[in-house]
């Protein structure tokens, strides 16, 4: 049973759009009181904590994020990621002033149970599930805070058992099935002042792909999902530029989860992450 300020909490945290850093400003109280409510009202009444199901006002799943320097974590395809990827975030953000992280999407890669055909090699579902805790436990250590944009990979769970005619209300959602923390929230979309729109990139293609979609949508954009092309984009508009990112990826091409990907993609991959220094300001960091 909740208390009366749990619910208060509970219910500001819905009202300011899922915003945890605006429920902290608001209560003006340790954030770590909020994330023990937060975390009370998820595993003891069941209450969502992501807007996973929401649809706001404007008709889309999307997450305001604040206007601070940004680290951007590109796909990661846990365990298939590569192993130095934390530590270079971690330098990387440190080195910038990092304020705030957010992850591009497929943060995990659900190899053996996706439609596609397993590598031989492949770990089993329950070796991969718990590879990919292990490994995740890592990534909410250094990163307790994090808004994930949700990728394709991600979703792979659900689009299965959509297949079988399974609805997800049926189904663990990923911070049960992987014990994430309540800092980290998922979102079809983020933004920051409706000037910049993070998102994974679904249907946002090539090398181009991200210049298209900025050029389409009128706002700077930063997508990851191509896995090749990491790139800045400047982009001429009357009164202030725009900017396009493809953040590239964090995966390690060596290990079977990548072996797929072979057959489609020409290009090499681009190993790094990106940083949003302001909403027309971005820069993609290549690890070396
Ligand atoms: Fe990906």
């Amino acid at each position: 049973m909740l208390t009366d300020r749990q619910k208060e909490i509970y219910d500001k945290y819905i009202e300011v759009g899922y915003n945890y850093n605006k429920v902290v400003k608001y209560f003006n109280i340790d954030h770590k009181a909020v994330a023990y409510c937060l975390f009370m009202c998820s595993t003891k009444e069941g209450l969502p904590l992501t807007p996973i199901n929401t649809v706001n006002k404007k008709g889309s799943n999307v997450m305001e994020i604040q206007d601070k320097v940004t680290g951007i974590i590109s796909d990661l395809h846990i365990p298939g990621h590569h192993e130095n990827a934390l530590e270079f975030c971690k330098d990387t953000f440190s080195d910038n002033k990092v304020k705030q992280v957010v992850c591009i999407g497929d943060i995990i890669d659900h190899h053996y149970i996706s439609r596609h055909l397993s590598e031989p090699v492949a770990m089993n579902p329950l070796d991969e599930w718990g590879s990919t805790m292990n490994e995740l436990n890592k990534w909410k250590k250094a990163f307790p805070n994090m808004v994930i944009a949700e990728g394709n990979h991600d979703k792979i769970p659900y689009r299965q058992a959509k297949t079988l005619g399974i609805p997800e209300k049926f189904l663990k959602t990923l911070h049960d099935m992987y014990k994430l923390p309540v800092g980290w929230m998922f979102t079809e979309r983020m933004h920051i002042r409706e000037r910049l729109i993070i998102e994974h990139g679904l249907g946002s293609n090539g090398m181009y792909g991200a210049k298209n979609t900025a050029k389409t949508l009128g706002v700077s954009y930063v997508q990851g999902h191509t896995h090749a092309h990491a790139a800045v984009f400047d982009i001429p508009r009357p009164f202030h530029n725009i900017q396009a990112m493809n953040v590239g990826c964090l995966i390690d091409t060596s290990k079977y989860n990548a072996t797929y990907a072979k057959l489609y993609f020409k290009t090499p991959v681009s190993i790094g992450c990106g940083i949003i220094h302001s909403v027309d300001n971005l820069q993609y960091i290549p690890m070396m």
